[in-house]
């Protein structure tokens, strides 16, 4: 018997990571959130807490909400303290060895033979996440939009192995549970957003690169010509400039469409750890 899920994990305390633990606690769900370092961890932890009280002034959610959602989770330096999870989401850095890795390692930590291993990778092949495992047909993507407590969508990639009763487990997840919107993408680089999303920004990255216009004015351009609520150059900072560079090269390496390939610029910001809005400055800055 399938039990309903109350136990998640979330491997990975950066942007997604957190953004996922916090609407799963918000949500009543017990979370134990993990990072490679205890500064890692803690970082999530405040990026949370910082979140939780931006939704009390907002009043989506009252202060004993806040709190509460907040004791749901745990934070960790170890795997194997998601022994006992019924669902985990893996939301580290977009790089196929180092997720293969986790997912193999995982595998082996997972006490509940029904459990499911999700990824939120944006673009790296889940069947390649799948068969680093002994249990394909419970791996899934669980594709989140950042900001997470506030963007509705989820795409949920099953992979050519996935099983149905998975796909249905995590939809009834993502839209019961979390009162997302889901729409299903098969397991193609990009799936379907950043399939479209990614040609764009790249393009906007070369239009400052070859000096056709400032970044405040291709922003403004999209913003105030197109009712965009963000301009290209900045959503590319708030994604995270090291996470669009990787997407597009997996992109490129699945479609070889020269639309997904990185311009210079992009691979220079990233090599001077101009990451955008998480390392304080990007196309813009960031106090
Ligand atoms: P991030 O750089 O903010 O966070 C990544 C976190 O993973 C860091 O805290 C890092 O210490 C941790 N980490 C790295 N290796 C680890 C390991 N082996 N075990 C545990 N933790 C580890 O990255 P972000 O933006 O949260 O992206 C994470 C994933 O989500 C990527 O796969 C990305 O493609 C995907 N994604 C990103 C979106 C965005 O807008 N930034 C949107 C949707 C998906």
């Amino acid at each position: 018997m399938v039990t309903e899920i109350q136990r998640v994990g979330v491997i990975g305390a950066g942007q997604m990571g957190s953004g996922i633990a916090e609407v799963s606690a918000r949500a009543g769900l017990d979370v134990v959130l993990t990072d490679v370092s205890d500064e890692a961890a803690e970082a999530g932890r405040s990026r949370i807490r910082k979140s939780l009280d931006r939704a009390v002034q907002n009043q989506k959610i009252g202060e004993a909400d806040r709190d509460a959602a907040q004791e749901r989770i745990r934070t960790t330096t170890s795997l194997n303290e998601l022994h006992d999870r019924e669902l985990v989401i893996e939301a580290i850095a977009e790089n196929e060895e180092v997720k293969t890795k986790v997912f193999a390692e995982l595998d082996q930590v997972i006490d509940d033979p029904e459990a499911i291993l999700a990824s939120n990778t944006s673009s790296i092949p889940i069947a390649k996440l799948a068969a680093a495992t002994k249990r394909p047909d419970r791996v899934i993507g669980i594709h989140f939009f950042n900001p997470v407590p506030v963007l509705k969508l989820v795409e949920l990639i099953p992979s050519l192995l996935t099983s149905e009763q998975t796909t249905q487990r995590a939809a009834d997840f993502a839209t019961g549970r979390l009162g997302k919107e889901t729409v299903r993408a098969q397991d193609r680089a990009g799936f379907v957003v950043n399939a479209l999303l990614v040609p764009y920004l790249l393009s906007a990255i070369r239009m400052v690169e070859g000096g056709f216009a400032t970044a405040e004015d291709v922003d403004n351009g999209m913003v105030l010509g197109c009712a965009h609520p963000m301009g290209p150059l900045r959503l590319s900072d708030m994604v995270g400039l090291d996470t669009i560079k990787a997407v597009a090269d997996s992109m490129y390496a699945e479609y070889k469409d020269p639309s997904y390939a990185a311009p210079p610029l992009l691979q220079r910001m990233v090599d001077a750890k101009l990451l955008g809005k998480k390392s304080g400055k990007g196309f813009y800055e960031y106090g």
